[in-house]
């Protein structure tokens, strides 16, 4: 039997872990970490995990502001916001939730946000910083999944590990991190993506595999190698009558026959997708602190 890399069980501890740092502050007379949400527009989505974020942040004692605007916010205005959470002292924290309307240029947002406040780890000071191995924010997905290897104390090291999927906020970090002279880390990398010839043989290969592609039930049994780790980072919704609310959700590994030959696998749900509100308190809590730019 595979081990079950449970991310809502170690999600609430690292809540659990962030909240009793907060009573600690708070009783020395610190000041409270504060996490700013800049929600645009009515996105069904997008305003379900902001309000996820901002109940986090009550639960481990952090105070939240939630900045709602219109979906017709002009770039300019919605600059002009950034700008003014940049300067406020009292806030520790800035996301601005994504995806943004058309007409606004997400690099442009991204790039406004101070990196000392960017604690969703996007603007390209703390990619860089990523990069370098230096102190950062490391964003909430790669940093979820890194905090999942350590503790459930998977060995990475002179391991081949395969990651499906480049994007900027997943694939590209992951192969990042786990090739970096550090624990979790010192992996052997394999970055594939759409253009890969031999997918299935070079995915056979891995010892780790980190999957974000986005197809439901991508990777198969015949993919895998026996006794590899796999963490799924996919999540889909699909219609099944059988359940109450008409559907369930599955993630870009065939869970069942995969986990068969696995020696530790994340499940869907309950794997990567909770650690990731983990990850922003944390990273919230290093700002407020003055962790990383000190
Ligand atoms: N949209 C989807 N994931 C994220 C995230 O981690 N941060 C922000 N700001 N927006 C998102």
């Amino acid at each position: 039997m595979p081990t079950i890399i449970d991310g809502k069980k170690t999600s609430a501890e690292i809540k659990n872990e962030i909240a009793a740092r907060v009573k600690e502050i708070k009783a020395a007379g610190g000041k409270v970490p504060h996490l700013a949400a800049v929600l645009v527009g009515n996105d069904g989505a997008s305003q379900t995990y902001v309000g996820a974020k901002v109940k986090a942040c009550e639960f481990v004692g952090f105070e939240s502001t939630l900045v709602k605007l219109e979906d017709n916010v002009s770039e300019e205005a919605l600059l002009k916001t950034v700008e003014e959470i940049n300067e406020n002292p009292d806030i520790d924290g800035l996301i601005v939730q994504l995806p943004l309307p058309k007409h606004i240029s997400v690099e442009k947002v991204t790039a406004k946000i101070k990196p000392e406040k960017d604690v969703d780890g996007f603007t390209p000071a703390n990619v860089g910083r990523m990069a370098l191995n230096w102190p950062t924010y490391v964003a909430a997905t790669p940093y979820g999944i890194v905090e999942l290897l350590k503790r459930y104390e998977i060995e990475t090291s002179g391991k081949h590990c395969v990651v499906i999927g480049r994007s900027h906020i997943v694939g590209s970090p992951m192969s990042i991190l786990m090739a970096r002279n550090d624990y979790p880390g010192n992996s052997t990398v394999t970055l594939t993506h759409s253009r890969t010839k031999n997918l299935k043989e070079i995915v056979k290969t891995a010892d780790i595999l980190i999957v974000a592609i986005g197809k439901p039930e991508f990777v198969t049994a015949d993919m895998v190698k026996e006794g590899a780790v796999v963490i799924d980072v996919g999540i889909h919704r699909i219609e099944d009558a059988s359940k109450k609310n008409g559907f369930r959700l599955i993630g870009d590994v065939k869970f069942d026959e995969v986990s068969a030959k696995s020696s530790a696998i994340t499940p869907v749900p309950g794997g990567v997708g909770p650690m990731t509100i983990a990850s922003l308190l944390y990273n919230t809590l290093l700002s407020a602190e003055r962790k990383v730019y000190p």
